[in-house]
């Protein structure tokens, strides 16, 4: 794998209630581990940045118009890249996403029915070259998703959505891992969460060794 920076961009990603936050903390733990010389920076979109996290705000929230809605998740991406990721990622440090681009594909062109085209081409501007050196798919089937966010807590905008909804979110997620073998690694993520750790350990040990 080779990248244009130093650093490491790393993405999370999975539909609502696919377990992807309960391994993130421990994924930062085994990077720090991994790579003691190289700072980890932990963020998230949208949001990452005072600016960034005002716009989650409204999008997790208010309704708005479906292009308004892309447009709004690039524009914090954009203020995200420039404050944040690519200045780390140019210091040679490891970013570590709570989702990025990929959750637009699979929200908005999913989930909405926005125009893959139209998602390419705000992907085009606002981040022609950079893509994440890896991005780990936390996958399960809708329902186990459903169990598991209404197990814990009141749901945002994008939770309340119906099934379709996730069913065709999913859909795009998994499209787009064909589609980038090399860098979306689907986690099968209805494995007990022991199996779903190790995995990810084989897969930071791959990264490793192709840098
Ligand atoms: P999420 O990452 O699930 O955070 P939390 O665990 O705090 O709920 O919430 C972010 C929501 O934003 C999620 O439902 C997906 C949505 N989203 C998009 O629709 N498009 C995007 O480009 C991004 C980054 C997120």
């Amino acid at each position: 794998m080779t990248s244009m920076y130093p650093g490491y961009f790393i993405s999370f990603e999975g539909i609502d209630g696919a377990g992807k936050s309960t391994h993130i903390e421990a994924f930062q733990k085994l990077m720090q581990e991994r790579y003691p010389n190289r700072e980890v920076v932990m963020t998230r979109e949208p949001g990452g940045t005072p600016l960034g996290e005002q716009l989650r705000g409204l999008l997790l929230d208010a309704p708005m118009n479906l292009e308004t809605e892309a447009l709004l998740m690039f524009a914090a991406r954009r203020e995200h890249i420039a404050q944040v990721i690519e200045p780390a990622l140019m210091a040679g440090k490891i970013v570590i996403s709570d989702r990025f681009t990929d959750a637009s594909f699979a929200y908005q062109g999913g989930g909405r029915k926005l125009s893959l085209d139209k998602l390419s081409a705000l992907e085009q501007w606002v981040h022609p070259h950079l893509q994440p050196d890896l991005t780990l798919l936390f996958d399960v089937p809708l329902e186990v998703a459903r169990q598991r966010l209404d197990a814990h807590r009141t749901l945002d905008k994008f939770e309340k959505e119906k099934s379709d909804f996730f069913t065709a979110t999913r859909d795009v997620y998994l499209q787009r891992a064909a589609q980038f073998p090399n860098r979306i690694r689907v986690i099968d993520s209805t494995q007990p969460l022991e199996t779903v750790r190790q995995e990810v350990e084989n897969i930071i040990q791959q990264l490793i060794q192709q840098r």
